[in-house]
């Protein structure tokens, strides 16, 4: 079949298109033909091995060393069962299926776990739209919940055009918060269009002195840790961070340096529920895909370039099959 290999950290380069073997599911596995997937921010990282300097050696033995582990990137797919290995009961050949993988998705077939980060796709949700639940609208509800957004929230979205961002907006707005928008002046009609009561132009305004606060800040982009964000946060406010700076370890360890303010970071798991919820969302019309760009397998090195740009407005789809 053919793949997106890497065999070593890099540029978008190192990235080439290859005739690699089929897998075959083992005991637990299904085998998916991928229809679309994504490259996403995650998979430019661990192509270019981007990671906080404090991070590196845990880094090194999670993705490998001296090269990649796991030469097949890719996360999100959509795509039609081809087979199931021994002991699946939940899914059959012709199944149509989405999710979120550890690795693997670049190729023609991936197998996955049965039942952990695949679900069945909802009829009326097209293959595209499905491909892209696993990672920008689970990340964005997984920290939107642990930062307990409800009715009337006063949410502080930064990095609003981005692929974790523009979910943000809809969730948070879906959840019935009322959502200040931080982007580029280029993206504001983006923003305001899925929700956003009120857009800042972060290359205008210095956001840090608004001289107001909200009751959730949630950095999609590191832009500012903690500290930085303390005059953005209502005295009981939370500072939600997909992306933790080394900065941010001390206040989540030592509750006094919080002054009061909650911090949610962490990572996000694509679980079946939360991409079912997506999902359906998804199918109803409540939540929109937002996609920036359309690319082949066979031209994925460009899908790589254009995310290491940091200028994608939510994401980036490679079709497969
Ligand atoms: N913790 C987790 O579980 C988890 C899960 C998923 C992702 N992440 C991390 O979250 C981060 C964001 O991922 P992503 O895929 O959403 O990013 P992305 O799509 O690559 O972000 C690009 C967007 O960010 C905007 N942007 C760049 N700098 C900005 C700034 N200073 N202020 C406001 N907006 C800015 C850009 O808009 P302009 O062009 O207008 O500047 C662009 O639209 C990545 O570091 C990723 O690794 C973490």
């Amino acid at each position: 079949m053919k793949a997106a290999v890497y065999g070593t950290y890099g540029p978008p380069e190192v990235v080439t298109i290859r005739d690699i073997p089929k897998p075959t599911p083992k005991q637990n596995e299904v085998l998916v033909k991928v229809h679309t997937t994504l490259v996403t921010s995650g998979d430019a990282r661990m192509r270019a091995f981007d990671i906080p300097a404090l991070f590196r050696i845990p880094g090194r033995f999670m993705l490998g060393w001296p090269k990649p582990r796991e030469q097949v990137l890719g996360f999100c797919f959509s795509g039609v069962v081809d087979a199931v290995g021994p002991g699946v009961t939940s899914f059959k050949p012709g199944d149509e299926v989405m999710g979120g993988k550890v690795n693997g998705a670049h190729a023609e077939y991936a197998a996955v776990p049965a039942g952990k980060g695949i679900i069945a796709k909802p009829p009326g949700l097209s293959f595209e739209a499905a491909a892209t639940v696993a990672f920008g609208p689970t990340t964005a509800l997984t920290f939107l919940r642990n930062a307990k957004i409800g009715p009337g929230t006063r949410l502080l979205v930064i990095g609003a055009s981005g692929s974790v961002g523009v979910y943000a907006v809809q969730i948070g707005r879906h959840l019935g918060a009322d959502v200040t928008a931080v982007c580029s002046g280029a993206n504001a009609e983006l923003v305001t269009a899925l929700g956003a009561s009120r857009v800042i132009d972060y290359t205008k305004q210095d956001i840090r002195k608004l001289g107001e606060t909200f009751d959730v800040v949630f950095e999609t982009v590191g832009s500012m840790n903690f500290v930085e964000a303390l005059p953005l946060l209502a005295p009981t406010g939370t500072f939600a961070t997909a992306v933790m700076a080394p900065a941010d370890i001390w206040p989540m360890l030592w509750p006094p340096a919080r002054k009061g303010r909650r911090i949610v970071g962490g990572e996000a798991e694509a679980t079946n529920d939360k991409m079912t919820y997506l999902a359906d969302l998804m199918a109803s019309g409540a939540l929109q895909p937002v996609i920036d760009s359309r690319y082949k397998l066979d031209t994925i090195r460009d899908a790589h370039a254009r995310v290491d740009t940091k200028r994608k407005r939510g994401d980036i789809l490679v079709a497969v099959s």
